[in-house]
């Protein structure tokens, strides 16, 4: 029924120019997935209209002409690893798992046949004399639909997240802290607790819903309540928690335009752990990873500005966390956008929680230093 459904309809619109099979290998996000970088405009021109299906990235250059650059045999190198041509490149190998850290799987990014095939249709990419400057509707279309759900304040889904958050805040926590001391903690987040481990402040939130809890229900029946007690004080919550990121949203909105101020310990010997915690994140933010080899500086200091399909790379500064993300139809945690990352170049993703995710975290927070928070934001 459905397929009988779609070729019928196909044949009703206006014809679309046929797709090879390499044009559908490099725009499907699940093989080639080389839009998300490239400018295809033979791709565009396959595809009806402007769609989100046409978004082309940026983040290199665009691909037409490449078949009157290159012949076959140097076109096969920049897919299969383009690093034999340029060590430091950042197109990511295609056709070769080697030298690559954390990759997500064992397989290479495309198979032979499939490699064969894109380099088919590269080969037709001739340099002609195209002008593309009138088709920018797509990125501006993205960008004011975001700008809209920001404005409209009756509609924007965060003003429910923060008076829930309020309303457990006064509930839950309210009783141990006054809300203005708390509020000014919030931008030295990641810092080290009590043991020398370091949080942020998504975990210190989970402590304390343990203490709440605990709080809550002072005398437990010891024989017919054993159970509950334990996991009450030893469960630990997911930052990703829906009543975490209420209250995580609650502080970060309070804690609004306030600098983030990231310092050491003054006890030396915490200070000595806390810079070594420091100097492993600014490591893992500079380690090129995954299949797509890339390190968040890649992305975040040298290709800001530029778009992976609608994407814009922003410098990634940590200030607007809870964020609302349309993709994920719903709120998540700093933690949650920077294991997106990793996943986002396949590599293999940290566990929630995993310590390398808040050493990134107060890496991210000593480059933006002194900038104010945003508070809960609204994401792509
Ligand atoms: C993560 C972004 C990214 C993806 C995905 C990507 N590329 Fe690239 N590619 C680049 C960048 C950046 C360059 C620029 C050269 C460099 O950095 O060495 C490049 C260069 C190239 C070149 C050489 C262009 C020239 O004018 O010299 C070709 C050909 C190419 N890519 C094809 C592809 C194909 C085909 C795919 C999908 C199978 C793909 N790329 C996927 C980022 C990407
Ligand atoms: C039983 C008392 C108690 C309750 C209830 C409690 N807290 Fe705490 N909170 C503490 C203590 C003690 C600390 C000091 C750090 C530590 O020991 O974890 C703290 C620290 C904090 C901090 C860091 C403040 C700073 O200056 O660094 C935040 C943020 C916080 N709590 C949030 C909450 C939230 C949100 C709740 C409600 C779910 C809550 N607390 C409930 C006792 C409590
Ligand atoms: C292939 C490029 C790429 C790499 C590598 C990458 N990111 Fe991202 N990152 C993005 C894109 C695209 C977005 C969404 C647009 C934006 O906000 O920059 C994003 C968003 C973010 C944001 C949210 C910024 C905001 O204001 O919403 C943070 C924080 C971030 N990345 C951190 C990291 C960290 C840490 C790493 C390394 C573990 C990393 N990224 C690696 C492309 C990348």
């Amino acid at each position: 029924m459905v397929v009988v459904f779609l070729v019928g309809s196909s044949t009703l619109c206006a014809e679309p120019i046929q797709a090879s099979e390499g044009l559908r290998i490099m725009a499907d996000r699940n093989t080639g997935n080389c839009v998300s970088c490239h400018e295809i405009p033979a791709w565009k021109q396959s595809t009806e209209s402007a769609n989100r299906l046409t978004l082309q990235g940026n983040f290199g250059p665009s691909l037409q002409g490449v078949g009157s650059r290159y012949n076959k045999q140097q076109l096969r190198q920049w897919i299969v690893d383009a690093r034999v041509i340029h060590p430091n490149t950042l197109m990511p190998p295609y056709g070769t798992n080697e030298r690559l850290h954390l990759p997500a799987r064992s397989k290479n990014l495309l198979t032979q046949k499939q490699i064969e095939a894109v380099v088919d249709t590269l080969t037709t990419f001739a340099q002609v004399p195209v002008s593309t400057k009138d088709e920018k509707p797509s990125e501006a279309l993205a960008t004011s639909g975001i700008a809209q759900l920001q404005s409209a304040n009756a509609m924007n889904p965060i003003e429910l997240w923060i008076d829930e958050g309020k309303r457990k805040w006064e509930e839950d926590c309210s009783a141990c802290h006054a809300l203005e001391k708390v509020v000014k903690a919030v931008p030295n987040f990641p810092k080290l607790d009590a043991s020398h481990k370091l949080i942020n402040l998504d975990d210190q939130i989970s402590v304390c819903r343990q203490r709440a809890e605990v709080n809550a229900n002072p005398n437990p029946n010891p024989n017919s309540n054993s159970i509950a007690t334990t996991t009450a004080s030893t469960q630990s919550f997911y930052n990703d928690d829906n009543l975490t990121l209420e209250l995580s949203t609650f502080l970060n909105d309070a804690a609004r335009l306030l600098a983030i101020n990231i310092a050491p310990p003054t006890n030396p010997s915490h200070a000595t752990i806390w810079k070594k915690n420091l100097a492993d994140g600014e490591r893992l933010f500079k380690t090129r990873m995954g299949h797509m080899n890339l390190s968040c500086q890649q992305c975040h200091d040298g290709k800001v500005g530029t778009s992976m399909r609608a994407q814009k790379i922003s410098a990634g500064h940590p200030t607007g966390f809870p964020a609302y993300r349309i993709s994920w139809q719903g709120l998540g945690s700093i933690e949650r956008r920077i294991r997106a990352c990793y996943s986002g170049v396949q590599a293999q993703v940290p566990a929630p929680q995993d310590i390398r995710l808040r050493q990134l975290e107060l890496y991210l927070k000593t480059r933006a230093q002194g900038l104010p928070l945003e508070g809960p934001s609204i994401r792509q």
